[in-house]
């Protein structure tokens, strides 16, 4: 398929520039003023509006088998909405349980996500640990294209990681030039706090955000952080929701280190109210960890992304509709945790983000896109629109205006955490590998057309700190 995006503004990470933009073969093949068409090209007009980078969003979890059931978004829905909502890519997470083959479950979730329509990549979770776990480490960094390994700091007696595995797994990443990523939230302290609350009473979903203060999250990233420090290894904070991990974060990065921090639209824009609705169906939509924070937590993670301590923003995309929250009616601790928002968050950040003047387009666009592609190195493949590129491609209009709404959207959940919110800036137009897979309104998608990315380990960064470490006094000796 050859298309023409004719009449646009280019925007990309560096800079916006007039220009047409030609797609062919799946990759861009000339960005310029004046581009003719060639015979039997699709035209798509773009006057008036903005040619970006397609989203990518670094943190989801389709069909996750998660606390005694399965996320009802499955790879076609959620990357079929995600297409509708401007993101050509997500990054899921292989997700062993402890003790399993961590190649059995990496073979597993390839094969669920071949159904997808946008491209796709993993994380790979360590779960736990012994040689066999160190050795496929490797394997899955030579030979499967993984560069990042998602340590879950917290759900103990379940996929939680304790101090051991991560120095274990952050010491093998460092080997083998891939970034360790955390779940910050101390774990044991959840645990004990999710007992106290059962035991006052508090049972409804009002438990859940009082059972994960901030500073249970605050010290699991700094704790994270200061390993990782001693290891000399990158860190990537997923899903930061509070000052306190923010400030653990600037504060390494103040000192030098290499730490970059995620957030999720969700926690920019939701306060914790909503665990204070009466109707447990809405409340419990609302479950998922760390929890809603807040409205100051809220203004220090805009701030966060604004000042760049916080480089990407995600989803943290994880469906359960309301008979599986029911699980938990009960019980708070048993309600499955995880909200969606694949489909929303580049027109959620856009209109809370360029709209209220927090972020200029190019900042949009490289919290959306370039940044996750630049730290998971899949740049200048991903996270551009520049010749050579993939034609992930999202047309861009400012002035079009919606009402996101359950009602309305295409993923595969019952309720919408943005619900009622009216956003001016969405997609008009998707390309998925030069192919327009979404235009005013419809999708228009393949299954299985979505590939697997290769995402080669020893990222640009790594090369500071190689040359940090090669310099550098032992850590005890410097203090
Ligand atoms: O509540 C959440 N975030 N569910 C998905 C698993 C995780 O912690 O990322
Ligand atoms: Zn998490
Ligand atoms: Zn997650």
């Amino acid at each position: 398929m050859t298309v023409l995006i004719k009449g646009g503004t280019v925007v990309n990470a560096e800079r916006s520039v007039r220009a047409d933009v030609l797609c062919q073969d799946g990759t861009i093949a000339a960005v310029g003023e004046n581009l003719d068409a060639p015979k039997g090209a699709t035209v798509i007009d773009a006057g008036g509006q903005y040619v970006m980078p397609g989203g990518i969003d670094p943190h989801t979890h389709m069909q996750l088998p998660f606390m005694g059931t399965v996320a009802s978004e499955d790879f076609y829905t959620g990357t079929a909405a995600g297409l509708a909502g401007g993101t050509t890519m997500i990054i899921d997470f292989v997700i062993p349980n402890p003790q399993q083959n961590i190649m059995d479950a990496y073979r597993q979730w390839r094969e669920w996500a071949e159904k997808s329509v946008s491209d796709y990549s993993f994380h790979v979770a360590i779960t736990w640990w012994d040689e066999s776990v160190y050795k496929d480490m490797g394997t899955l960094v030579h030979e499967h294209g993984v560069n990042s390994f998602k340590h879950f700091m917290a759900y103990k007696g379940a996929i939680m990681a304790d101090d051991e595995i991560l120095v274990n797994s952050f010491s093998r990443a460092v080997e083998l030039g891939a970034v360790p990523t955390v779940h910050a939230e101390n774990g044991e302290l959840v645990f004990r706090l999710q007992q106290e609350m059962y035991d006052k009473g508090l049972t409804g979903p009002e438990g859940h955000p009082l059972s994960r203060p901030p500073e249970v999250e605050g010290e699991a990233a700094n704790r994270a952080i200061r390993i990782a420090e001693v290891l000399r290894a990158p860190l990537y904070v997923v899903h930061t929701s509070c000052r306190q991990a923010l400030e653990a974060i600037t504060r390494a990065r103040n000192e030098g280190q290499r730490v970059f921090g995620e957030v999720l639209a969700g926690h920019l824009l939701i306060d914790d109210s909503v665990y204070q609705d009466p109707d447990f169906e809405v409340a419990a939509a609302h479950v998922m960890s760390p929890p809603f924070r807040s409205k100051d937590n809220q203004e220090a993670l805009w701030h966060g992304l604004q000042s760049g301590n916080l480089q990407t923003t995600a989803t943290d995309h994880c469906c359960f509709c309301a008979d599986q929250k029911a699980a938990g009616k009960d019980d708070f601790r048993l309600i499955p945790n995880g909200t969606a928002g694949v489909e929303n968050r580049l027109e959620a950040l856009w209109h809370h983000g360029v709209g209220t003047g927090r972020l200029t387009m190019n900042e949009f666009v490289k919290v959306t896109s370039t940044n996750a592609a630049q730290i998971f190195n899949i740049y200048p493949r991903k996270g551009t629109v520049s010749v050579g590129a993939d034609a992930d491609i999202v047309v861009w209009d400012p002035a079009a205006s919606k009402t996101i709404s359950a009602k309305t959207h295409h993923q595969n959940i019952d309720y919408n955490i943005f619900e009622g919110m009216t956003v001016t800036g969405c997609a008009s137009h998707t390309l998925s590998q030069g192919r327009v897979v979404y235009a005013d309104g419809q999708l228009d998608v393949e299954r299985g057309a979505g590939r697997y990315v290769d995402r080669p380990p020893f990222a640009p960064f790594y090369d500071a700190l190689k040359i940090q470490a090669a310099r550098a006094e032992p850590v005890a000796v410097r203090r």
